[in-house]
C-alpha cells in the first residue's frame, strides 16, 4: 500500500476528496496532513477523519525559505510517504524541495493548464471570454503550475459567470478529478484522466 501525505493551506476540501477515497482496495492510504497555516479549515476535518496532521507555519521562518523548506522535508518525510499531494497548498516550491520529490508529487491547479498558471485563474478565464474552465492534476516539477499533466475536467462558462460562481462549478469536479487521478498514479499508471 502506498502512503500519501497531503500538503493543505485551505478548507482542504480536495484533501477531504482525497482521503475518503482511499478506502477498501484503493492502492493507497493517507498517513499524514501538512497545513502551512494554523489556521487552515482542513485541519480539524483531517483530524475528525483519524489522520494525523502537522503544522509548518511559513511565518516562523521570515521570509526564509530553505528554512521553511527544511522543516516541511523533515515533517514530511518522518511519515515516509511515497507520494506527496498538494490540495490548495498557496505556497511557491522551490527546486530544491520539488526535486527531493521529482516522480512522486502531485498538485492540483484550477485552470485547463497550460492556460492560466498561478492565481486569479478563474478570473483570469471570465476576462479572456472563454466559454470553458476546468482544473488539470499534474506532477510537481520546478516549474509552477508546469508538470506533466495527469487529468483535466472541463466546465462549460455561462453567461452571468462571476469568478465565485465558476469556482463553484469548478470546485465540485476537481472532487471528482483527483481521486480518479491519485488511484491510477497510485497503482503505478500515469495515463492522463479526461472528465467529463
Ligand atoms: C482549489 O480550488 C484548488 O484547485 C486551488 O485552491 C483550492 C483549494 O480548495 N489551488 C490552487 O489555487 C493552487 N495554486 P480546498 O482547500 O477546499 O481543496
Amino acid at each position: 500500500t502506498k502512503r500519501v501525505a497531503i500538503l493543505i493551506s485551505g478548507s482542504g476540501s480536495n484533501m477531504v476528496a482525497l482521503a475518503e477515497s482511499m478506502v477498501g482496495d484503493h492502492p493507497a492510504r493517507p498517513v499524514l496532513v501538512v497545513s502551512n497555516l494554523p489556521g487552515a479549515g482542513g485541519l480539524g476535518r483531517a483530524e475528525a477523519m483519524g489522520i494525523a496532521t502537522a503544522v509548518v507555519d511559513h511565518r516562523r521562518f521570515a521570509g526564509d525559505r530553505a528554512a521553511f523548506e527544511a522543516e516541511l522535508a523533515r515533517v514530511l518525510e518522518a511519515a515516509r510517504p511515497d507520494i506527496l499531494c498538494l490540495a490548495g497548498f498557496m505556497r511557491i516550491l522551490t527546486p530544491w524541495f520539488t526535486a527531493r520529490w521529482a516522480g512522486r508529487a502531485l498538485n492540483i491547479h484550477p485552470s485547463l493548464l497550460p492556460k492560466y498558471r498561478g492565481l486569479d485563474t478563474h478570473a483570469r478565464a471570465l476576462a479572456a471570454g472563454d466559454s470553458e474552465a476546468g482544473c488539470s492534476v499534474h506532477e510537481v516539477t520546478a516549474e509552477l503550475d508546469g508538470g506533466p499533466i495527469l487529468g483535466q475536467a472541463r466546465v462549460p462558462i455561462l453567461p452571468g459567470d462571476t469568478p465565485e460562481r465558476l469556482a463553484a462549478r469548478v470546485l465540485p469536479m476537481e472532487h471528482e478529478l483527483y481521486p480518479a487521478v491519485l488511484r491510477r498514479y497510485a497503482a503505478g499508471d500515469r495515463t492522463p484522466v479526461f472528465l467529463p
